[in-house]
């Protein structure tokens, strides 16, 4: 069977929680997902083991080496990076993307454009605001259409000029879902002899990545957000590592990755970040674990979208529930930003949280998302996540819990 929902739910112990006797329904996963077996075992093992610290002459410090060329390794599969050099860890997608926007600052100068999209979760624009700010360089944000959630690649296009340094993107909206055409805009991008920035934290569990197919200089993920552990990727273009300047202590290595990965790394995530991208290809089939990864997300991305269809078919019945964003199961993630008539986001989501049901309600940190559709004074909006452990019956039993808002 291509998606075998109960092994794979067997695979996730949280999954087995209950509330008052009845299981719980992780909607959350926007906000961070449940891990597999394996990944605990991974992390536990690794700290059970006895571990040591990078570059000593004995054996536990050699078993953290392979732990994180084990986990380089992993995600230069799971985005299709050219090399293990291209992969740098960090604590998370906001604290790597800060680093790399302080190191590309200082290439900038003042006249100098960054171009940012409203359709962003604020990591990838604060962070260039940031930037820019040191730069004396400006930043230009992108509207993305209020109305069906889309973002036009033209549109981006069209903010280009060449004074453009950086277009930053996301690949798919946290907030509303929206899938964007990313390799167009790091067409255009590259048009205008712009360097591109992609963040895929959002989209990675949904899709699968090719970073040479979509042809960005950086990308960014978060494995909490792909069913492994709290830890953060880069992913840049091995010039740019290289070229580069950090900002790292003096003892450090000056060669990439290393001279990004400051400080100590969070040994016990790399191995169980390398353990959730194999868990991940464990779901397809092909000869090279890149294959399966592919063939994995194709398969997840299409299950996905099954969910999309009964939810979206679901809201078609109940109009005292308001969908913001994109209307159909295409061209989206499985992720809804609802509002539903007469209770403010908070106290949906408490209702939802009382039967067992996890969303999120307020902005999530998609401060222009909500700006642009007109909720963020007003407490922002209900979101509601499906991943691939997700099941039909649990659309059904958020379906049936709106229903009491009515
Ligand atoms: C689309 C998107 N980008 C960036 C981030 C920030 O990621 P991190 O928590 O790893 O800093 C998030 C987290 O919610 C996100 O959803």
């Amino acid at each position: 069977m291509r998606h075998d929902i109960d092994s794979i739910r067997s695979r996730f112990p949280a999954l087995a929680r209950t509330l008052d006797g009845t299981p719980v329904v992780y909607a959350d996963g926007p906000g961070g997902t449940q891990v597999p077996d394996t990944v605990i075992e991974a992390m536990a093992g690794f700290l059970a083991r006895g571990g040591s610290n990078l570059g000593g002459p004995f054996v536990t410090s050699e078993e953290t080496a392979g732990v994180v060329a084990a986990a380089r390794s992993a995600v230069v599969d799971l985005l299709n990076a050219s090399s293990p050099e291209e992969i740098v860890f960090g604590q998370n997608m906001t604290s790597l993307t800060f680093a790399l926007g302080r190191a590309l600052a200082r290439t900038w100068r003042p006249g100098d454009e960054i171009v940012c999209t409203r359709l962003d979760h604020d990591a990838n624009v604060s962070s260039w605001m940031e930037a820019a700010a040191e730069a004396g360089a400006e930043v230009r944000l992108v509207d993305f259409d209020p109305v069906d959630g889309r973002l036009d690649p033209d549109a981006v296009a069209a903010a280009l000029t060449d004074r453009t340094r950086l277009v930053a993107v996301t690949h798919a909206s946290n907030a509303l879902g929206t899938v964007v055409d990313v390799a167009a805009v790091a067409e255009a991008a590259r048009t205008v002899g712009a360097l591109s920035f992609v963040d895929a934290v959002h989209y990675t569990p949904h899709g699968s990545i090719d970073v040479q197919r979509v042809g960005c200089d950086f990308l960014a993920a978060s494995a909490y957000k792909f069913f492994g552990p709290h830890t953060g990727v880069l992913y840049g273009r091995r010039e740019h590592l290289a070229g580069l300047e950090a900002v790292k202590i003096r003892p450090a290595s000056s060669e990439p990755p290393d001279k990004w990965e400051t400080g100590t790394q969070s040994f016990e995530s790399l191995a169980g970040v390398a353990a959730c991208v194999d868990y991940l290809a464990g779901l397809g089939e092909g000869a090279t674990r890149r294959e399966r990864i592919v063939d994995a997300m194709t398969s997840v991305a299409g299950y996905e979208r099954t969910l999309s269809a009964r939810f979206l078919a679901g809201l078609a019945d109940r109009p005292h529930v308001r969908l913001y964003g994109v209307p159909v199961p295409d061209g989206r993630t499985p992720t809804f930003a609802v509002a539903v008539a007469g209770h403010g986001a908070r106290e949906v989501a408490a209702h939802l949280g009382r039967q067992g049901i996890f969303v999120w309600d307020g902005h999530f940190y998609a401060l222009e998302v909500m700006r642009s559709l007109g909720v963020l004074e007003s407490g922002g909006l209900v979101r509601i996540g499906f991943v691939h452990y997700t099941t039909a019956d649990e659309v059904d039993r958020i379906l049936a819990a709106l229903d009491e808002l009515a």
